[in-house]
């Protein structure tokens, strides 16, 4: 299957940079196609809710930023892997900004599953973001395909490994 994992930390060598490549390795050895956006890196804006992607636009979306490049992949892929920090108790801004751009899309046309992937210091921080990350899941027509977590103490560890791979096995 087509893979799409969006990397949202800044920090080139951290948990979730860690996390998304073991997915990466996993699931090309799996033999699935994977495409790894580090979308810390791009400049993507806000959605403006100035609805021009809903009028003249037609779809597309009017600000001309690196969300450019995410939309084609967006709509090539058959799984959409996120992978992100929690920052004050939520996913952090970086996943946000090109989640909320899809609307001028509504939905990733092809995704029939989702995975998440979320690195924090502390337990019971992932609350909000799983819920949020259900929700969207359920309003995309997409099946989860699972939820690894790695607080400070499972970060990089042959245990969390195991769950990473479980999920490219639940594909
Ligand atoms: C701005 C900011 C806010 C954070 N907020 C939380 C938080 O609410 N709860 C928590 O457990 N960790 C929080 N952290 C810690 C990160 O989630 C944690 O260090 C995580 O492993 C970072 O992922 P990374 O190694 O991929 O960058 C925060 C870190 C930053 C920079």
């Amino acid at each position: 299957m087509k893979i799409l994992i969006l990397q949202a930390s800044p920090r080139a060598n951290g948990n979730t940079a860690w996390m998304a490549e073991e997915y990466k390795n996993a699931a090309e050895a799996a033999g699935h196609e994977v495409t790894l956006v580090n979308v810390s890196h791009k400049k993507i804006a806000g959605c403006l809710a100035c609805e021009y992607c809903h009028g003249k636009g037609a779809g597309a979306c009017i600000q001309k930023d690196d969300m450019q490049e995410l939309y084609p992949l967006m709509a090539g892929a058959e799984v959409l892997v996120l992978a992100a920090p929690i920052y004050y108790f939520t996913l952090n801004a970086q996943i946000q900004a090109p989640i909320q751009r899809m609307y001028s899309v509504n939905k990733p046309a092809k995704v029939r599953k989702m995975a998440l992937m979320m690195s924090s210091y502390s337990p019971g921080v992932y609350t909000g973001a799983t819920a949020e990350y259900h929700d969207i899941c359920r309003y995309w027509g997409v099946e989860d395909s699972g939820i690894v977590t790695a607080k400070i103490d499972e970060q990089k560890t042959d245990a969390t490994k195991a769950r990473i791979q479980a999920l490219v096995n639940n594909l």
